[in-house]
């Protein structure tokens, strides 16, 4: 779907997302929300605040996991994914502490294969993620599924691109800052998503939109994977669909 601004984009996206919430909460049940980090969904983050605030939008029954984490890093850390969460969304709504999950960043290196597959037991008991927002790497990445990341993959300790660490070099004051690795879902536990949205602003995107929306899917664009999901929505502004 592609949009005159991303301002457009993220109120129809925030529209069916807060819709979809209410359903559940009139059936007295739960929804399960995948969120993700980047600049890219900072605006719907915004508009679901706005909803919250004005119209009474309530998440508490709300439960969100979130797509990745710097491996390495505190969640107190000022670029860890924990505090970006904190102060674009969750200090600003109603959805309870402990229906937050985040990927732990800061575990020993022994201890990761048993926390990620801990992550995602929890959302398969939590019934599985009803919707997924995603932003994408220009690497193709979506999570921190690097180049290579298969489509069956599963929450894991990967290795960070270099295009990745540079394009994080500015938020981190130089690139030797930037951690080397990274704790993300996989392609796999995103493909279980019921419903996705990948969002994408600017021209900055607009090559890697086209191969991820018109190439054969392929490992080297993970992105491209989605093709294959049967309730996938790429959410466009007319500069990243401009080269489709
Ligand atoms: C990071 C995140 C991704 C995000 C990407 C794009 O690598 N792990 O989830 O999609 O950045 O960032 P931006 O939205 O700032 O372009």
């Amino acid at each position: 779907k592609v949009f005159e601004d991303a301002s457009l984009a993220v109120c129809e996206v925030a529209k069916e997302i807060a819709e979809a919430i209410r359903a559940r909460q009139a059936e007295g049940k739960s929804f399960v929300l995948g969120l993700a980090t980047g600049s890219t969904p900072v605006p719907l983050y915004r508009e679901l605040v706005r909803m919250h605030r004005e119209e009474g939008l309530s998440f508490a029954n709300v439960t969100s996991f979130n797509l990745d984490e710097y491996f390495g890093i505190e969640s107190r850390h000022p670029e860890s994914y924990h505090r970006f969460m904190r102060e674009q969304l969750f200090d600003h709504i109603d959805m309870p502490e402990a229906q937050i999950n985040i990927p732990q960043g800061a575990v020993a290196r022994e201890e990761v294969f048993e926390a990620c597959q801990a992550y995602e037991e929890k959302i398969e008991a939590c019934g599985g993620i009803d919707v997924q927002i995603l932003g994408i790497g220009r690497t193709g990445h979506i999570g921190f599924n690097e180049p290579g990341s298969g489509p069956h993959s599963r929450t894991r300790l990967v290795t960070l691109d270099r295009l990745t660490r540079l394009d994080a070099a500015r938020d981190f004051q130089g690139e030797h800052n930037v951690p080397r690795y990274a704790v993300t879902m996989g392609v796999g536990t995103i493909m279980d998503a019921r419903k996705v949205y990948l969002l994408a602003w600017g021209r900055s995107k607009a090559e890697v939109i086209k191969a991820a929306v018109e190439d054969a899917p392929v490992e080297s664009l993970p992105a491209s994977f989605l093709q294959a999901h049967s309730n996938a929505y790429f959410i466009l502004d007319t500069a990243s669909a401009s080269e489709l």
